[in-house]
């Protein structure tokens, strides 16, 4: 299956509400508007689709570039593409991109640790948002690393999306808030296998036997969204974690040698010098790799997810949610490097 056909798949297996909570401000059709931030993105696609999908609402897709090939597939699915420069400084560009909106989904998409953008933009975006008049806003956060460890551990693009949830917050509008757990798809992307003698093996960012929340985020953010979406009342002022598997890497790599009959290894990234081991490239940014090194010893020592979250919600209202076995047997994934569009 492609990466095309879940999107795709997704879409079909939209969410269980039956009725769309947020009011139309501006009907077309009848159905409430939502503009997605980053919605070519894997999050940002999923909710595209899903909403599509569900029949019960329009979307507003905002890109860099509509000419992107993702962009023109959200296109012909039905969304309504509108083009916004990156960056800070855009605020009137953002609002026009906002106006008309019911709701709106943000995310903030991957930025250098030395940049330090990422707190100014996710404020950027909830100010356009409200200065657009959106009646409900959903932001993808994740934990306040800094305050859970006490600054011990560095994961400043957990952090920063912990402080664009609290200003949020701050402001007069309906909010709600997905988290979501660590990508299966970061095997496909970022720290991809290797084929050494014969075996595959698979430096993995874990110790072998921690288990951890992963997600596909291509198909588990949409239905998350179009709940909330469908029920703002509910979920305004929430933290929603959204999960597809807990699961250890000696599981994974298990789990991938049972489904694709590939002789497969684990190899331990975990640690500074087995992460540059395998990842040699990342030691150009030293700031980054004290940010992976941080990330991970946070989810260790003080587990992923802050203990108060319902782990189960997300896969509770999906019953399509992708276990790890699933998400292997769903992609036919076979160890290689896999691009997700863009
Ligand atoms: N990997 C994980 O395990 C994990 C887990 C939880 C949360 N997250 C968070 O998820 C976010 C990434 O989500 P994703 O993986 O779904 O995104 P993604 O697939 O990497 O896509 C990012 C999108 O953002 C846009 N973009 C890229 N660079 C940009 C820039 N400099 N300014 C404005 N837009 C830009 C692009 O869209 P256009 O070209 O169309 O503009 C692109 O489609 C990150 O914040 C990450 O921290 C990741």
């Amino acid at each position: 299956m492609t990466m095309g056909q879940l999107d795709e798949r997704a879409a079909r297996n939209a969410g269980a509400s039956t009725a769309p909570g947020l009011r139309a401000t501006t009907p077309a059709n009848g159905k409430p508007l939502i503009a997605v931030y980053g919605a070519t993105s894997k999050q940002g696609r999923s909710v595209v689709v899903t909403l599509l999908g569900s029949g019960r609402f329009r979307v507003r897709a905002l890109t860099r570039n509509r000419d992107s090939r993702e962009a023109q597939s959200l296109e012909k699915l039905g969304a309504e593409i509108a083009t916004v420069p990156p960056g800070l400084g855009h605020h009137k560009e953002l609002v026009t991109a906002f106006t008309g909106a019911d709701g709106v989904y943000l995310m903030t998409p991957q930025s250098n640790p030395q940049d330090d953008v990422e707190y100014a933009l996710g404020k950027q975006l909830a100010d356009a948002a409200v200065d657009a008049g959106a009646s409900h806003i959903v932001f993808s956060t994740l934990e306040d690393v800094e305050k859970i460890t006490d600054g011990k551990k560095p994961a400043p693009h957990f952090t920063s999306k912990a402080r664009v949830a609290d200003y949020i917050r701050s402001l007069a509008v309906s909010h709600s808030f997905v988290m979501l757990a660590f990508f299966y798809t970061n095997f496909l992307e970022y720290y991809v296998p290797r084929m050494e003698g014969g075996k595959l093996l698979m430096p993995i960012y874990l110790p072998e036997d921690f288990r951890a929340p992963f997600v596909d985020p291509l198909t588990a953010t949409g239905p998350a969204v179009l709940e909330i979406f469908s029920n703002p009342d509910r979920y305004n002022g929430a933290t929603l974690p959204v999960v597809g598997d807990i699961i250890s890497p000696r599981e994974m790599v298990e789990t991938f040698q049972r489904v694709t009959g590939i002789e497969a290894e684990y190899r331990n990234a975990y640690s500074r010098e087995g992460l540059l081991h395998y990842f040699p490239d990342f030691a150009a940014n030293e700031l980054l790799v004290d940010e992976l090194v941080g990330m991970v010893e946070y989810a260790v020592e003080y587990g992923y997810f802050a203990a108060d979250h319902d782990l189960e919600w997300s896969r509770r209202l999906n019953q399509a949610s992708l276990s790890w076995e699933q998400f292997l047997r769903a992609t036919r994934w076979r160890g290689e490097k896999l691009p997700f569009g863009i």
